[in-house]
């Protein structure tokens, strides 16, 4: 394994949202390859909490109509925007595929809740990485349509199942973006 090339996967993903994306299509072998990823996220006991609802070819359009018509129930009519519910209608349409996050809680609930959602969130992370090296950009989407009950519903997963999300994906139609972080000192206490 090559440090640099890790290095570089890493510094080089980047959130690029549906508006940037290309109409070209991403292939089955390459969400496969990118779902793959996510088995292979640290789980504490094995618990494996991960859950997906992939939005692909017509499914794209279900899930926009979901999201607007979710917005449109939810929103005070003196809070509504048309803008922003056409947005939702038509967003999932704009990338190459869409995919539902969930956390499984497992019967016993063996750990606490926080571990798991850590454990999705790495899984998503090693999906958007191995997306970075296929040339796709990500856009992890969250808020209050994210954590609606009848979101995780309508994704199709189980009532022990939370939905924390929308991982849209697609080829950019943009330079790749760029980024910046602050630096790490005074985030980090060195005991020695
Ligand atoms: C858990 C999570 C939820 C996020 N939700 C949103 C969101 O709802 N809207 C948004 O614009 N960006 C969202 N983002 C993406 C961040 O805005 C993005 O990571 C940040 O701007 C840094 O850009 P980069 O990912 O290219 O480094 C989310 C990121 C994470 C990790």
């Amino acid at each position: 394994m090559s440090v640099d090339a890790v290095r570089e996967n890493i510094l080089q993903r980047r959130t690029i949202k549906p508006m940037q994306y290309s109409d070209r299509s991403i292939d089955k072998d390459t969400i496969d390859d990118i779902l793959e990823t996510a088995r292979w996220a640290p789980t504490h006991k094995l618990t494996e909490p991960w859950r997906f609802a992939l939005f692909a070819g017509a499914g794209k359009q279900s899930l926009g109509e979901y999201m607007s018509g979710w917005y449109r129930d939810n929103t005070p009519a003196e809070k509504f925007q048309q803008q922003k519910f056409d947005r939702l209608l038509t967003v999932p349409q704009q990338a190459g595929c869409a995919i539902g996050i969930g956390m499984h809680r497992d019967e016993d609930e063996r750990l606490p809740e926080e571990e798991e959602l850590m454990t999705v969130a790495c899984a998503v992370q090693n999906m958007q990485l191995m997306a970075t090296a296929h040339g796709l950009g990500t856009f992890w989407s969250s808020g209050a349509i994210a954590f609606a009950r009848e979101t995780a519903d309508f994704f199709g997963f189980d009532e022990r199942t939370r939905g924390l999300g929308v991982l849209f994906m697609g080829y950019p139609n943009c330079d790749w973006p760029t980024s910046d972080r602050r630096p790490m000192d005074d985030k980090i206490i060195w005991h020695t």
